[in-house]
């Protein structure tokens, strides 16, 4: 009857799929190997950035910033923030070691998806505007001395070849960006000429990365902060180096011997286990052959990698029913809070799940095709949280070579933020296994990987302020 003929159905959705997501869990395995490999590649392709530009897949970028926040920073700043999904402005009343952050507001809008693919002055002019709107409100908590003109930290998280502390040159576009007419520009020039059109008086004091911003913050509260790291829309890392070891560097002289170098790890891509999945993205996408470490562990790309295996189980063998359902063949439906969502729901009948893959894809689904989403999504989260983790013990180790000591056989922090790292609690688990294996229980346990939440933004103001053109004590 009826019953038995379902039964055998559901039955074959699973016996059918059961290769392919075998096949996916060996191709995206990453033991201890891979990950050790990982680590020391990424050591490696660190040193050679260092040597020479173009030494390695990463460019190991001078930030300019050769001394980090003290505590002694006071006055108003603001603080822009451009890079993943949202833009954000801020401003800090800082308070000296006393009083510390005395008052804070912030906005934040999301970036509509035309601007991303439109001119450099449409971009521009939506951040000046924004930027404008945001400063009218400014309130009775913020003080600011006569005649003076308000400064920003400005973090721009797209790989900028930096000429001082405030200016730099985009490199290219990452992340989805297709900007025309930017890449090869001063972005802070691109900011000044759209705040001019806006008639709006404030002057950029520091350019930095989200990840430089994120050092900077974090090490506010902290001294034992020694590497930042962004896992959010995109990857990147950042980490204080010590100058003498930065051949590349030739007369910047830095009053504490470091400086922070801005690795841009997103390029990274030796010895990762990739999948047909991975590059058919890749060849999709709009960067083909770069970013390859960022479209496997970040959270741009997870919910798409994860989109295309779906895909190809719906059409090899029927995991949604007869028809491959229309929505699921369009690219990025499926984003990576949705496979977040999906992978917290704890019912036995997976209800969110289900109505999860009903609302993204149109799809009913029963409970094996559900299961069976559910570790598909458990593989591409896994592999991209332990690869995150052996890329960090790759600076960690880097440092370690270079220090004797210093790094692991004290307390060190490495600062994290971004929002798959922030809301993804089985990627956040899965990174620090991969720490705990790759350094063993000793070692493991002088090395802190914390969230630094909204540390990017706070960063921003105080190099801002480091970097004023006024008197540091107002
Ligand atoms: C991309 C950018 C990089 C940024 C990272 C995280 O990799 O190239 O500059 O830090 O995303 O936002």
């Amino acid at each position: 009857g009826a019953p038995r003929f379902r039964m055998a159905v559901r039955s074959n959705v699973v016996s059918v799929n059961a290769p392919i997501l075998t096949k996916l869990q060996q191709e995206c395995a990453t033991p201890l190997p891979v990950l050790r490999q990982v680590a020391d590649d990424m050591a490696a392709d660190m040193r050679a950035g260092l040597a020479v530009d173009g030494g390695g897949d990463l460019k190991m970028i001078l930030s300019y910033v050769d001394s980090l926040p003290t505590g002694n920073e006071r006055g108003l700043f603001y603080a822009l923030d451009l890079g993943g999904t949202n833009f954000r402005v801020l401003r800090v009343q800082l308070g000296g070691k006393e009083e510390l952050v005395q008052a804070t507001e912030f906005e934040q809008v999301s970036i509509p998806q035309e601007l991303m693919f439109g001119t450099s002055e449409q971009l521009f002019d939506f951040i000046a505007s924004g930027l404008a709107k945001f400063a009218e409100k400014e309130g009775g908590k913020f003080h600011l001395p006569n005649g003076r003109q308000r400064e920003i930290g400005f973090t721009f998280s797209f790989p900028v070849k930096q000429t001082s502390i405030d200016s730099g040159i985009l490199i290219k576009w990452t992340k989805g960006f297709a900007v025309s007419g930017t890449a090869g520009k001063d972005v802070v020039a691109c900011l000044n000429e759209a705040m001019e059109r806006q008639g709006l008086d404030m002057r950029v004091s520091a350019l930095v990365n989200d990840t430089i911003g994120t050092l900077a913050g974090a090490r506010y509260w902290d001294d034992d902060v020694m590497v930042a790291v962004i896992v959010g829309t995109g990857t990147n890392a950042c980490y204080v180096e010590r100058v003498d070891a930065i051949p590349k560097l030739q007369g910047h002289k830095s009053s504490s011997g470091r400086t922070i170098i801005n690795t841009e790890w997103g390029a990274f891509s030796k010895g990762l286990p990739l999948t047909v999945f991975d590059k058919d993205m890749d060849a999709a996408s709009i960067n083909p052959g770069e970013q390859i470490y960022e479209k496997t562990i970040s959270g741009m790309y997870l919910g798409e990698i994860v989109r295309r295996v779906l895909l190809k189980m719906a059409e090899a063998s029927g995991l949604f029913g007869k028809s491959v359902p229309e929505k699921l063949t369009m690219p990025f439906v499926l984003r990576t809070p949705d496979i977040c969502s999906m992978q917290q729901d704890q019912s036995k009948d997976l209800q969110a799940v289900g109505s999860i893959l009903y609302d993204v894809t149109g799809v009913e689904s029963d409970l094996h095709a559900r299961k069976i989403v559910v570790q598909v999504c458990d593989t591409i989260v896994k592999r991209g949280g332990r690869l995150a983790g052996a890329g960090i013990v790759g600076i960690l180790q880097k440092m370690e070579e270079d220090s004797k000591g210093v790094i692991f056989g004290k307390r060190t922090v490495v600062a994290m933020d971004g929002g798959l790292y922030e809301n993804y609690p089985q990627y956040r688990t899965y990174l620090q296994e991969a720490v705990n294996e790759l350094l063993g229980t000793e070692i493991s346990k002088n090395i802190v990987i914390e969230h630094t939440k909204d540390g990017s933004g706070i960063g921003a103001a105080l190099l801002a302020s480091a970097n004023s053109k006024y008197d540091h004590d107002c």
